[in-house]
């Protein structure tokens, strides 16, 4: 048996653990509950890199200078990527506020909010030159309604940028919703990355791929 405040059951396997969330709440204190080890954990066990394979795409279309909506900031390591690259007006929101407790330690973030992707963000139209959410738009985390809201709150001629992976991309509405709001004239498709192993030493099969859309007038 587990529960949030406890962890995962001995031996089982902590992705897994909270990738089985079944509800808002739970995976928020699940994710709570790892925001101390995440980043000890998805490096070393799992090799992760999908925050390094984005910010390639994040330097060829975003200026320095941007103010940039990093969305399911988690422990802050795309922001710490991004602030070392030049980049210094960045905000992050997350569900997680220990999550988000990690990221304030970083020192990074001009501003930290706890915010659910999904869910109307509390933002103005237009506030941003650029949305970056990596790891997030996943099952069990953030809809494909989320791109929705990072087009909203992108200016036009600005970026939003994330990962997915091609089976989410698939079986969770992201192609139909990319489609729908390129034949609306909201975005267009500035990039998209080759299939990469995000996750190469625990879960090899896990691949993704980054996206980069140009938000239109
Ligand atoms: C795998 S971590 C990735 C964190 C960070 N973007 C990175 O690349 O290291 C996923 C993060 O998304 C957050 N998250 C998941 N679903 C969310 C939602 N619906 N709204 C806001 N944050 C969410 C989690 O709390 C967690 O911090």
């Amino acid at each position: 048996m587990s529960d949030e405040s406890n962890g995962p059951a001995p031996g089982e396997d902590i992705v897994r653990w909270v990738y089985s969330s079944t509800s808002p709440a739970q995976l928020a204190a699940r994710y709570d509950y790892w925001a101390a080890n995440y980043e000890l954990d998805t490096e070393r066990d799992y090799g992760r890199n999908d925050p390094q394979m984005t910010l390639p795409l994040v330097q060829k279309f975003v200026p320095a200078g941007a103010r940039i909506l990093d969305a399911g900031v988690g422990t802050g390591l795309v922001g710490q990527l991004m602030a070392g690259a030049g980049y210094d007006d960045l905000i992050g929101i997350d569900i997680s506020t220990e999550m988000m407790a990690e990221a304030e330690a970083k020192g990074v973030y001009r501003d930290l909010k706890r915010m659910v992707l999904g869910e109307t963000l509390e933002f103005e139209t237009d506030s941003f030159d650029a949305v970056t959410c990596v790891g997030v738009l996943t099952f069990g985390h953030a809809p494909a309604s989320s791109l929705r809201e990072f087009v909203r709150v992108t200016r036009p001629g600005g970026y939003v940028i994330y990962t997915v992976r091609p089976d989410v991309r698939e079986q969770g509405g992201f192609i139909e919703l990319e489609d729908e709001l390129t034949e609306a004239g909201l975005w267009k498709l500035a990039e998209v990355t080759d299939e990469f192993p995000s996750l190469p030493k625990g879960l090899p099969e896990s691949m993704l791929r980054v996206w980069a859309f140009e938000v239109m007038g």
